[in-house]
């Protein structure tokens, strides 16, 4: 049976993952999900895994090279998918040290560990061992607003955030066990994602959240900021054909051509809110255009992102299946069906995060 270690697994996208993983393969993996449970992760994602016989649990951080070592030792594992980071960019802009902490030293750690578990005594891999790291498209920079330019993976990295210039040394550093041990691993780089168990820090779930509670919904600068938006479990089942199918050393890039201004996803939302709100249910009478509520620009703010995803469509034969229309549906449709466990990440933590992040942001002007 073959074992894949997790990182990051009770977080948005991980989560989204080991339940795909699950779904398609049943008992025929095994998966041992390692997780710190900062903020951003959170045990009630995986709730109904966590009896499975071929799932394990291990609360560590990336970080710790004995611990991570210790996992090694004790399984034989096959594959790693790399999850784990922090990962958003409001946050990498207040607070950058965390991110170099665990984005850059964790990938090292978690590289080296594999590569020491891996390696044969004459400097080549066990057969079959694979490293995934997953990354992001703001590697890349940005984009001209008006243009037709797109990410390739041969666009030269330039990132600007804290976070981004992160997630690219982890890359390069990934990069480097391939180019210099011949490391068997790939990266890949994906557009935003957006779905179900995302935190509400990041613009959709944050707008659905707020909408409901007919709370202000914070645009920043001119709303007109592009991104790139995919499904998440379009980006879990990309993630493993990559390596089923993809060939080792090589990066991809995912996403599915659905480039959106910030503007327009909020106005989709409400008007999707709208729509499924039962007839009767009160909220239908603050949700509106009316919450919408300039504030002041994010610092560093990328115009836009735009994934060409015709590598990984040619070489693994990966294509989006969940549209936007659908799959934004499908996210709300799971807000509402989740109440609590919005709820429960809102709580504590999260509460304080929020009015410290936008208790001081300075509001711009109402409904432009
Ligand atoms: P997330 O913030 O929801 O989850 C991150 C997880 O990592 C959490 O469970 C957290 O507890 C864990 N973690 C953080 N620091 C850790 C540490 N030191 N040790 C162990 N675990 C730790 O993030 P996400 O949105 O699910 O993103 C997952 C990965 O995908 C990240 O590497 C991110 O850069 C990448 N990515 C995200 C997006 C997106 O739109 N969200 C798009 C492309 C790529
Ligand atoms: P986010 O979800 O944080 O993802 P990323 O910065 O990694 O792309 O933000 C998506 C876009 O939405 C980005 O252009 C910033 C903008 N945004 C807002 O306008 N208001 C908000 O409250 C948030 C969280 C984001």
């Amino acid at each position: 049976m073959r074992t894949y270690l997790v990182t990051g697994g009770a977080g948005f996208i991980g989560s989204n993952y080991i339940h795909y993983m699950f779904g398609k393969y049943g008992d025929r993996i095994r998966i041992i999900n390692v997780d710190a449970l900062t903020y951003a992760g959170n045990l009630e994602n995986l709730k109904d895994v966590e009896n499975r016989e071929n799932y394990t649990f291990v609360k560590a951080d990336i970080c710790d090279k004995g611990a991570i070592s210790e996992i090694f030792a004790q399984n034989e594992i096959d594959r790693v998918v790399h999850f784990a980071a922090e990962s958003h960019v409001d946050r990498s802009i207040r607070d950058p040290e965390v991110f170099v902490r665990t984005n850059v030293l964790g990938t090292a750690v978690m590289l080296n560990c594999a590569k020491a578990a891996w390696e044969l005594p004459d400097g080549s891999f066990q057969e079959g061992k694979k490293f995934l790291h997953v990354s992001t498209d703001e590697v890349y920079g940005s984009l001209p607003e008006d243009d037709n330019a797109f990410f390739y993976e041969t666009t030269p990295y330039d990132p600007h955030s804290p976070y981004s210039a992160s997630k690219a040394s982890s890359d390069l550093l990934v990069k480097s066990y391939m180019d210099t041990y011949h490391f068997p691993a790939n990266i890949t780089n994906c557009s935003n994602n957006y779905g179900p168990y995302q935190f509400p820090e990041k613009l959709i779930p944050l707008i659905i959240n707020n909408a409901l509670q007919g709370k202000k919904l914070p645009v920043y600068g001119d709303g007109r900021n592009v991104r790139d938006w995919l499904f998440v479990e379009d980006h879990v089942r990309a993630i493993d054909m990559v390596q089923e199918k993809g060939r080792l050393f090589e990066t991809y890039n995912i996403g599915g051509h659905n480039e959106k201004q910030n503007i327009e996803i909020i106005r989709i939302i409400l008007e999707a809110l709208q729509e499924m709100l039962p007839a009767n249910d009160p909220r239908r009478a603050y949700v509106k255009e009316d919450l919408i509520t300039y504030v002041e620009d994010r610092k560093g703010h990328d115009r836009r992102y735009a994934i060409a995803p015709d590598k990984i469509r040619a070489e693994v034969g990966w294509e989006p299946e969940t549209m936007f229309q659908e799959g934004i549906r499908k996210t709300i449709r799971w807000f509402f069906e989740n109440e609590d466990w919005m709820k429960n990440v809102t709580s504590g933590g999260y509460q304080k995060y929020y009015d410290e992040m936008y208790g001081g942001r300075k509001q711009i002007g109402e409904n432009r």
